[in-house]
């Protein structure tokens, strides 16, 4: 691809200015100073420097953000939206995230630019599990939660089996987990109030074969090579990178 290309898709700004970058010299190209825009790169193969700085060029970005509750699912709203956590990112405005959390809910956000990637996640065909820690009113019993796993009529869809496990049973709230093949609005919410144990907090730990782990609440960081991989395998799609 040509020189100007790359430096403009890794963030170095607009097609002029990063041509204005090249001809005065601060580029060079495998350990050459490379003073034309139209210079041919293989961003895989080529080492590129701008003032002495490797580019870290990636065609699709793969991000996953702890989202905290508060902002909005999004890349455009009149609220504060998931974008505001990663503008940060180097070409932050081509990402968007794949499927939703509600604004009042935490956890595992995954953000990219892979659009095939982010159609199958959310695509109902692909039935990519979904899991949620809940805290919940009242005290969970296996007996209250039976249904859920059951598969559970809803007001305009039938909720199909989910896998639930009481996590903690209080007298004013219990958690659980639950993990979903779905993705409806406001799913589990709604599943949860149902049984008559609305929903007071609720977090995504598990998407796919992703994990939230350790991520603390607001940050985020890039996906392995091997964690697009497995994601893309999922949900049959060939492999991105050798
Ligand atoms: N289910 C919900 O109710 N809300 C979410 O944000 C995700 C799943």
């Amino acid at each position: 691809m040509r020189l100007d290309k790359l430096l403009a898709e890794a963030g170095f700004g607009t097609r002029s200015r990063v041509k204005r970058l090249i001809r005065k010299g601060h580029v060079q190209v495998n350990g050459e100073v490379v003073k034309d825009p139209a210079y041919q790169v293989e961003p895989e193969r080529d080492e590129v420097l701008v003032d002495g700085e490797p580019v870290f060029y990636e065609k699709e970005y793969y991000l996953i953000l702890n989202k905290p509750a508060g902002y909005v699912t999004s890349t455009k709203d009149r609220e504060l939206t998931v974008m505001e956590l990663v503008s940060d990112v180097p070409r932050f405005e081509k990402l968007f995230p794949v499927g939703r959390l509600d604004k009042d809910a935490e956890g595992l956000l995954l953000m990219t630019t892979d659009g095939a990637l982010a159609h199958r996640l959310t695509h109902p065909k692909w039935k990519v599990p979904k899991t949620y820690e809940v805290v919940v009113e009242g005290k969970l019993t296996e007996e209250a939660v039976e249904p859920l796993r059951k598969g559970i009529e809803l007001k305009d869809f039938k909720a199909q089996p989910a896998e639930v496990e009481i996590l903690d049973s209080g007298e004013e709230e219990s958690k659980a987990r639950i993990t979903i093949k779905e993705g409806k609005y406001h799913q589990v919410k709604r599943m949860f109030a149902s049984i008559g144990h609305p929903v007071k907090s609720l977090k995504r730990v598990k998407f796919g074969s992703l994990e939230l782990g350790g991520l603390p609440t607001g940050e985020y960081r890039h996906l392995t090579d091997e964690e697009v991989e497995r994601l893309r395998e999922e949900v049959k799609l060939s492999p991105k990178r050798s």
